[in-house]
């Protein structure tokens, strides 16, 4: 059973929105629709606009919902929202303002807040006549996930956007990975590809000791990524300065083996070198219980 807010049960139970717009022809105004997801896969939602076009103000909104319960109460907190908001003022809701207009979503739901914001998108660019200009690389690129359909600039995109650490919260908020489970390794790699260059994992990440991001943990991803980007940025510069190098080789618990190259593998000092540039560092960033081995190359 999930735990649901009252919000969302009282959404569920007395959606005031569900429906459709048809459009009349009256002058001025214009309905839209933008339709996301497929009733094959388990959800669809089909949200219906009407716009001033004088003031490109939505007048209107109603919607029409196949699945769960968070995926009908983000819809009408969807429309909620979007009522009597500009367009370009509708397009900064995020699925964060859906989710929170509801006092939250079970993590495992959050992919019914990311379908609204594609629907209210899709509708948007309908109005407008044009092509999804925000995301229009979601579907240009690889897919990542067959049994989703999901290509890999889409996964990238909400992993940025909601700050995701791992496999688990993606196939939460866009079911990814959810199927048969083999794109899982990959959705790994792309998690940790984008630790590497964010600035957000960066700056959150450094000067946490002993294995922790904010209150939370490092997931093993997490640690192995960060451990990655200070050997990169903090670590190999001097060794490479020096005629040396240094390669992460593995990550097994606080155990990090290493493979010493160049001036620094043959030097009298590879071991002052392993212990004080390699693992006193990677102790003052990440964790205090780290301890650096080297391996043979
Ligand atoms: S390929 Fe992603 S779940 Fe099957």
């Amino acid at each position: 059973m999930w735990d649901y807010t009252d919000k969302v049960l009282e959404f569920f139970y007395n959606p005031k929105n569900q429906g459709v717009l048809e459009d009349k022809g009256e002058t001025g105004v214009k309905v839209a629709v933008g339709e996301v997801g497929s009733i094959a896969c388990g959800d669809a939602l089909r949200l219906h606009i009407k716009v001033d076009e004088d003031t490109n103000k939505i007048l209107d909104a109603r919607f029409q919902t196949f699945g769960c319960t968070s995926a009908i109460a983000s819809s009408e907190a969807l429309v909620e929202l979007v009522k009597g908001k500009t367009l370009d003022e509708a397009l900064n809701i995020s699925n964060k303002d859906i989710a929170e207009y509801l006092g939250g979503l079970p993590q495992e739901k959050m992919h019914c807040s990311v379908m609204g914001q594609e629907a209210l998108e899709a509708a948007i660019s309908n109005y407008r006549g044009i092509p999804l200009a925000a995301h229009d690389d979601d579907d240009e690129g690889a897919i990542v996930c067959t049994c989703f359909a999901i290509t890999e600039p889409k996964i990238r995109r909400i992993i940025e956007e909601n700050k995701l650490t791992t496999a688990e919260e993606v196939t939460n908020f866009i079911k990814a990975g959810g199927g048969c489970g083999t794109c899982l390794a990959t959705i790994d790699d792309i998690i940790i590809d984008i630790q590497r260059n964010s600035t957000y994992y960066t700056t959150s990440n450094k000067g946490n000791i002993d294995g922790k991001l904010s209150d939370k943990p490092l997931t093993p991803v997490q640690k192995i990524a960060l451990i990655q980007k200070v050997l990169d940025e903090e670590i190999r510069p001097i060794l490479i300065a020096d005629g040396g190098d240094v390669e992460l080789y593995d990550v097994d618990g606080d155990r990090v083996r290493v493979i010493l190259q160049g001036a620094c593998g043959s030097c009298s000092s590879s071991f002052a070198t392993l212990k004080h540039a390699i693992e006193a560092k990677l102790q003052e960033h990440i964790s205090h219980n780290l301890v650096v081995e080297a391996v043979n190359n």
